[in-house]
């Protein structure tokens, strides 16, 4: 089980995180929506530590971590890192290192972290390139390839470091419509592969067909989670007024 709990943060004097409890079941998908500003990205980035909370304490299968009075330094670099291998990231922007060819990208955090062997980390990458359709584009450089291309090599990338528990923040907010679906459909098989999954979106069909869980952040809490259709016959007209504006 993954979970976040009465979780706080602040940014100078903006509180964007305002006691946030999650809980993140295993081989599940669970979607966070609502407005822009609300603190979706800051609570996903919660999770794998890129942002660390004032206070409230995060666990991940086992590992847990808890924070007081916005001290940073209570745990070691070494530590986090442990946990943060737990996850992978997936960013609206991509993220590609632009130097690094298609297989390279691939390769290196199973070679720099895992300490793979290249042979190893190579026979890998080229199961995970056929496996989101690319094999033709391994020698090729982030620049060459379409956003959606992009994209579904940061999820391999992803997906080579074996995390138990995927993060995504709007992976599809940067493509055209065209682009969109090959990425949508290359998650779609990550559900139904049963990965655990956390996921923001703002498409709003497609959190209805994935979703496991719902949860409606506003202003910096979450105002309700259940399943979609639990969300939609809230009768909150925050949460019903959102979900009729976006398709
Ligand atoms: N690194 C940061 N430094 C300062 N303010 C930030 C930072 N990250 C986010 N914020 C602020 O936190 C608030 C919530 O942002 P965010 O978590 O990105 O919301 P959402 O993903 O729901 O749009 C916004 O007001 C944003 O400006
Ligand atoms: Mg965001």
């Amino acid at each position: 089980m993954y979970a976040i709990q009465n979780v706080y943060k602040s940014f100078d004097d903006n509180q964007v995180l305002k006691g946030v409890s999650l809980e993140v079941e295993e081989h599940k998908t669970t979607v966070l929506i609502g407005p822009s500003g609300s603190g979706k990205t800051t609570l996903l980035r919660c999770f794998n530590l890129l942002e660390m909370p004032d206070s409230g304490s995060i666990e991940l299968n086992g590992a847990s971590m808890t924070f007081q009075g916005g001290k940073k330094a209570k745990y070691k670099m070494e530590e986090i890192k442990k946990l943060r291998r737990k996850t992978g990231m997936v960013f609206q922007n991509f993220q590609l290192f632009p130097h690094m060819t298609v297989l390279e990208n691939i390769m290196e955090g199973p070679v720099t972290v895992l300490k793979k062997t290249k042979e190893e980390a190579k026979e890998e990458a080229l199961e995970l390139l056929a496996k989101v359709g690319l094999t033709e584009k391994q020698n090729a450089y982030p620049r060459e390839l379409s956003g959606g291309q992009q994209q579904r090599i940061a999820i391999a990338r992803a997906l080579a470091m074996k995390p138990e528990l995927l993060l995504f923040d709007e992976p599809t907010s940067a493509l055209d419509p065209e682009l969109e679906v090959e990425v949508l459909n290359l998650i779609r098989k990550l559900v139904e592969e049963k990965q655990t999954i956390v996921i923001i979106t703002h498409k709003m069909s497609f959190a209805r067909e994935v979703a496991d869980k719902v949860a409606f952040f506003d202003q910096g809490i979450i105002l309700k989670e259940g399943t979609f259709e639990e969300l939609e016959h809230s009768n909150i007209p925050r949460i019903t007024q959102f979900l009729n504006m976006l398709e």
